[in-house]
């Protein structure tokens, strides 16, 4: 338990964010959810050590008034988990200009604008903790996912490089790096109970590129996060920990070993 602790989660209307706050919340942490869907931030209303806040992670201004909420509430940090991003595929010959500076700026700006924010209230309480949601997309590329692709490598050159500029202060920084897990970000919000025959193709593709054959629930994203700033991580810094059931172990050349009777609809069976 970490009774008192005051915790900053962005994202938190999502799959990850929205676990991250109800794992923590639960574990006794003060939480500010923050999110730039105001009406699907609703489902914190009323929740004990959850109180919510709508912004939008890539304005400097908001920001602000979150660090300020934070300051407020709980006179400070004891860990942030920037975790808001958007998808955004295309090509690179199609994707249009303002869709790019927007991936950049949710994925890109925003977490170093939280950093930013949060700092000042973590130095006041110490050894702090800030978890950045990169991705499997950040330690390998795809196609026609370039952009954010670039966005999630870029956060592990921040947190490789911060480390090392705030270790010294007692504040540890880290990054995860989910693989395919339900949320409304992977096409997969609502489809909880939805019979495997039923779900979409990119479903029981992705499946099967994991050694583990199946997808994540957002919860086994939110442990890795909890577990990146308690004090169990105490000596880990720097660091991209990759939760994607082994998906980007291989050298991409074979699939993984399956079971005899993979469990994918009909007309994946004859693409495979
Ligand atoms: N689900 C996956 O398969 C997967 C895999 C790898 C990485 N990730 C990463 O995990 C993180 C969480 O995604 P998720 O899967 O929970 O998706 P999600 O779409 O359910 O949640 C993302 C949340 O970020 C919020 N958001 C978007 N733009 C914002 C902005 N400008 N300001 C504030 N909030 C904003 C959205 O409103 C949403 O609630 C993301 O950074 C995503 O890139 C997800």
């Amino acid at each position: 338990m970490s009774e008192g602790k005051a915790v900053l989660v962005t994202g938190a209307a999502g799959g990850i964010g929205r676990a991250t706050c109800e794992r923590l919340a639960a574990n006794g942490w003060q939480v500010l959810a923050a999110d730039y869907d105001a009406g699907k931030l609703a489902w914190a209303e009323g929740k004990a050590n959850i109180s919510a806040i709508a912004v939008d992670v890539s304005s400097e201004a908001d920001n602000a008034r979150m660090a300020a909420e934070a300051q407020a509430r709980f006179g400070g940090l004891d860990a942030a988990a920037l975790n808001a991003g958007i998808g955004g595929g295309g090509s690179i010959d199609d994707l249009p200009f303002a869709e790019f500076q927007r991936i950049l700026g949710v994925n890109l700006v925003g977490p170093v604008l939280g950093v930013r924010a949060a700092l000042p209230l973590l130095r006041k309480r110490g050894n702090g903790a800030i978890a950045i949601t990169s991705s499997t997309m950040g330690v390998a590329g795809d196609s026609e996912n370039w952009a954010y692709s670039m966005t999630k490598h870029a956060l592990i050159g921040l947190v490789r490089s911060l480390a090392r500029e705030i270790g010294w202060e007692g504040i540890r920084i880290n990054a995860l790096c989910p693989g395919p897990t339900k949320t409304a970000i992977a096409g997969m919000e609502g489809m909880d109970g939805v019979v495997e025959d039923n779900l979409p193709p990119h479903y029981h593709v992705l499946k099967r590129q994991v050694p583990l054959q199946r997808w994540a629930d957002p919860d086994e994203m939110a442990s890795v996060i909890e577990f990146l700033i308690s004090p169990a991580a105490s000596y880990v810094n720097g660091h991209a920990l990759v939760a994607d059931g082994g998906a980007v172990t291989g050298s991409g050349l074979m699939a993984p070993k399956a079971s005899a009777a993979p469990t994918y609809p009909a007309d994946l069976k004859e693409q495979a």
